[in-house]
């Protein structure tokens, strides 16, 4: 009996590849590398000691899935491929809608073909468009999205509901992530961005290494106690083993759910800066730049549904998600690219 793990090989799929195996789950991958490396593999199997079944195939590929469905016992799967570059799909929108609405249509069928219907589904705070309320629970409104890629996984979000709906065979569980960053503590998997990184954590630990000159703090007149734009960031360990508790509530034919995946607390930029200066002893050097489109002010999690109904809770704080995200970024200047 196996899991498969569609973008397996990258960011958050690598991270949750170990915890499922230590949990002693055994995983096939499927990852197309798009936005990813082989390599993520081998540094899992050192962690773990187990082998991943590898497929290098596109969700939208029907035959490689039948092929998948046919020779392995996938009993679940934990869907994580899909382009995320919030700005890129902005000006490819149709290729987002595409590989991420298109390709997880192709994905749904397959599996209800083959009598599988359970999924575990990366979604994103981002759904929550500019929250109603903060702290945001998942009774909160889904508000209009600002760019593709939060519609692609707003109206996956429908799409899994509808169908669940009309088939309670199904067991789906939408998991709305927050703000992950960090790395495994061996500091040899982690977050691998091709080109300038869009997000905050990424870009500091470039600037970090040496690799980029200063950050650029996007807007310093929030309504926010600093003025700089507030997040829920979450260990990306914490993250990968919400996974796995809930595919324990999917062993109990759960139907449809929806949890936020944070920690319930929101740090400013410039305390992110703080804490990753105090955790890593290095100076981040910064500027002020103008606010970026589409950013909202204030945007953390009520992650009390998770704790009651999966058991689930973040466990590391912000030093160890400063510490962890420079250990990798240390040890591997060039990312994957060895
Ligand atoms: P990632 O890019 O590192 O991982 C996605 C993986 O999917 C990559 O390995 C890529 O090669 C693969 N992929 C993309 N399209 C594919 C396709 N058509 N067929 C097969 N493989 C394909 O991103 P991540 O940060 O690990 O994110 C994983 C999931 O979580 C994504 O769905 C993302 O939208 C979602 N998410 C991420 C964040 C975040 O901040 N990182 C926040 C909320 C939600
Ligand atoms: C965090 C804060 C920025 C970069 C994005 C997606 C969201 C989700 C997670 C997938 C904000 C500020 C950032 C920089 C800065 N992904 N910042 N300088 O925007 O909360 O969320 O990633 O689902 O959909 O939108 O994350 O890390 O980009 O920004 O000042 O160079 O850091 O303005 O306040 P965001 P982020």
């Amino acid at each position: 009996m196996s899991i498969l793990v569609t973008g397996g090989a990258g960011y958050i799929g690598s991270h949750t590849v170990v915890e499922l195996q230590n949990a002693g789950y055994e995983v096939v991958v499927l990852d197309n590398l798009s936005n990813s490396s082989k390599e993520s593999l081998n540094r899992i199997k050192a962690i773990t000691g187990k082998e991943t079944v590898f497929y290098q195939n596109d969700i939208n590929d029907r035959a490689a899935l039948m092929e998948i469905f046919q020779k392995e016992k996938i009993t679940s799967c934990i869907h994580f491929a899909g382009l995320k570059a919030v700005g890129e799909s902005v000006v490819k929108p149709w290729e987002y809608y595409q590989n991420n609405i298109a390709g997880t249509l192709v994905l749904l069928d397959e599996m209800r073909k083959h009598g599988i219907k359970n999924i575990i589904f990366s979604s994103s705070a981002t759904v929550y468009g500019d929250p109603a309320f903060i702290p945001i629970t998942e009774e909160c409104p889904k508000g209009t999205c600002t760019n593709p890629y939060g519609f692609t996984k707003s109206m996956l979000e429908q799409i899994l509901t509808d169908m669940q709906v009309a088939d309670p065979e199904w067991n789906v569980i939408l998991l709305r992530y927050f703000n992950p960053i960090g790395a495994h503590a061996s500091g040899t998997i982690g977050e691998d961005p091709n080109g300038i990184p869009n997000n905050l954590m990424p870009f500091i630990t470039q600037v970090a290494v040496g690799k980029l000159k200063e950050l650029g703090i996007f807007g310093n007149d929030y309504d926010t106690p600093d003025g700089t734009g507030v997040r829920d960031y979450i260990h990306v360990v914490d993250l990968a083993n919400g996974h796995v508790k809930a595919l324990s509530k999917i062993a109990e034919n759960c139907g449809l759910k929806i949890y936020n995946l944070g920690t319930g607390t929101g740090y400013s930029v410039f305390e992110i800066i703080k804490n990753f200066e105090e955790a890593t002893g290095i100076k981040i050097a910064y500027s002020m730049k103008p606010r970026r489109q589409g950013d909202i002010a204030s945007c953390y999690a009520n992650a009390d549904k998770a704790k009651a109904e999966l058991d689930w809770q973040a466990k590391y704080g912000i030093r160890e998600m400063c510490a962890d995200a420079w250990r990798w970024q240390s040890q591997n200047p060039r990312g994957y690219g060895v």
